[in-house]
């Protein structure tokens, strides 16, 4: 049976928000894109070409890509960009993933219109591990700027430390109705009375964390990142960029139409950010006098921490007879990885950043570097000189981590294209530590290649007497995309199982053009099913 095939052309559409027009990167004149429909195990094939004005590439995020990072996405990571006129055919391999994940451009920040989400449905013959919903829809949380994303990039890399303020939040690609020019295209939900509906929650946001809720309806969250978790009810959600969370919910309260929204999470203080809330309807079917106005949903306060800690922490992995828990129990590779964004020195206008930048982001103090061209070809072929394996499994100092008087020296990271690289089958446990060196943040660290199990967090500095005693290896979450909470800590465990070159980044895309990377290459294991995939024809050169 031939695999389903897709056509996606990138090309400038002209789309109106918030009063004005402007010419945006799409996927077949699609904002947001075309979602792709698949099976657990199933192989897509798409056809991807650029007939936009810059270079492109397209990741499918949280599908693993079992020994075929070749397809995987990130420019200078796994490909060179595809550039305008070019194409290049995709194969997406599924394995274990079911729920809701997506699709984005991964170069420069085209993801912010570059974007679809991807549908895993169960196998033939398998269902869902919660009642059948009457109907689900995705429900993409993103951001809209009224820059050219081309034009906001370079000026955000190049000056460091602009403010990344998005114009407006946007639910389906409409900012709702609190936005000036935007009521009457507010995304509306249509619902029966009594029925109960799956969404399928993304959220694709450049540069924010999101709380999200439906007024007077309590949400149960039945998965993350296309892994199933215990069902648990809540008023509100907290979704990372990158995350995806698949909900139920029963439209079982008087018939009327009631406010969906969403806004920003900021952990830290002093951080710029848009403080605007967007807006979606639920509304009823039938004929109902509908009272005047709905009211907004409670959303915690855009610092409350607790809030977003107590959400993300509720999640529990499945850990039923069809759906088994696998969580490492020896380890082979620790490593413990300090995330911070540092202030760099500056001369005459001149920083000491990438590109002259004041501001830059590390993980162990290295800020990474994007190569000449990338990584994976380098290492398959043996090109010299393109990278160095000396990335540090610790900090070079362990200091007090949530301080923010921190000498200079450890201010100033070095920058470089250092990759780690994990023995197949390695069992590897990161313990992520966010520092407070400019503003803390929380940092949605995602990995490609693999899910991870969450077994442990917690504020303040990682005690590694005293918390490992309370990880969860039992039922912990397995996802992609984990928020290191601010001034707090994360682990995290994985087998690696999958042979081939996989990025790991702070979702936050500033974060992550300012070096707040680690690239993994995980070695060929023995035998012919522990290795890379050849590559296929039709690389896009550098
Ligand atoms: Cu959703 Cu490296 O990306
Ligand atoms: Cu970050």
């Amino acid at each position: 049976q031939a695999s389903p095939r897709y056509t996606f052309v990138v090309e400038e559409t002209p789309y109106r928000r918030l009063c004005s027009t402007k010419n945006i990167l799409t996927v077949n004149g699609q904002f947001p894109g075309p979602t792709l429909y698949a099976r657990s195990g199933d192989t897509i094939i798409v056809d991807v070409y650029n007939k936009g004005n810059r270079n492109i590439t397209i990741h499918w995020h949280g599908v693993k890509q079992l020994r075929n990072p070749w397809s995987d996405g990130p420019d200078y990571i796994t490909q060179c960009p595809i550039q305008p006129g070019g194409s290049f055919t995709q194969t997406i391999m599924f394995s274990s993933e079911e729920g809701t994940l997506w699709w984005h451009a991964h170069s420069e920040w085209d993801r912010a219109t570059v974007l679809g989400a991807i549908v895993i449905y169960p196998n033939r013959g398998a269902t869902y591990p919660f009642p059948k919903p009457h109907a689900e829809f995705p429900i993409i949380l993103g951001e809209w700027w009224k820059e050219d994303m081309g034009q906001l990039y370079k000026k955000t890399i190049q000056n460091g430390g602009e403010p990344n303020m998005s114009s407006a939040f946007l639910i389906n690609g409409q900012p709702g109705d609190l936005y000036p020019c935007s009521k009457p295209d507010t995304f509306k939900l249509m619902v029966d009375y009594g029925k109960t509906y799956l969404l399928r929650l993304i959220n694709s946001a450049v540069q924010e964390i999101m709380f999200f809720s439906i007024a007077n309806h309590k949400v149960t969250v039945v998965g993350s990142d296309a892994s199933y978790t215990k069902p648990f009810s809540s008023d509100y959600v907290t979704i990372s960029p990158g995350q995806t969370i698949d909900l139920l919910f029963t439209a079982d309260q008087s018939p009327n139409h009631y406010y969906i929204a969403a806004k920003a999470y900021v952990g830290g203080a002093g951080i710029v950010y848009d403080n605007t809330t967007t807006t979606a309807i639920l509304q009823y079917n039938g004929n109902y006098t509908s009272t005047s106005i709905p009211s907004l949903p409670n959303l915690p306060s855009h610092n409350d921490t607790k809030a977003s800690v107590h959400f993300t922490g509720s999640l529990r992995s499945l850990a039923d007879q069809n759906h088994p828990v696998d969580v490492p129990r020896k380890i082979t590779t620790p490593l413990f990885y300090t995330l911070s964004v540092n202030t760099l020195p500056c001369l005459n206008n001149s920083c000491a950043g990438p590109n002259g930048t004041r501001l830059s982001a590390s993980v162990n103090n290295i800020s990474f570097v994007d190569p000449s061209i990338d990584i994976l070809q380098a290492y398959y072929y043996h090109v010299n000189g393109v990278f160095r394996t000396r990335f540090p499994n610790f900090p070079p100092l362990l200091f007090n981590f949530t301080a923010q008087d921190l000498p200079l020296y450890l201010q100033t990271p070095k920058q470089g294209t250092e990759v780690k690289i994990l023995k197949y089958n390695a069992t590897v446990e990161i313990v992520f530590q966010g520092t407070n060196l400019v503003a803390g943040d929380d940092h949605p660290m995602h990995l490609h290649g693999f899910s991870f199990y969450v077994v442990g967090w917690g504020l303040g500095n990682f005690d590694k007497d005293k918390d490992p005693l309370t990880y969860n290896l039992v039922d912990p979450p397995l996802l992609n995309t984990i928020a290191v909470p601010v001034n707090g800590w994360t682990t995290v465990r994985f087998k690696a199982n999958n042979p081939g070159v996989w990025f790991m980044h702070c979702h936050l895309d500033r974060h992550m053009s300012w070096g707040m990377d680690v690239t993994f290459i995980v070695e060929n294991g023995k035998g012919l099913g522990a290795q890379i995939l050849p590559p296929p024809p039709g690389m896009p050169p550098c």
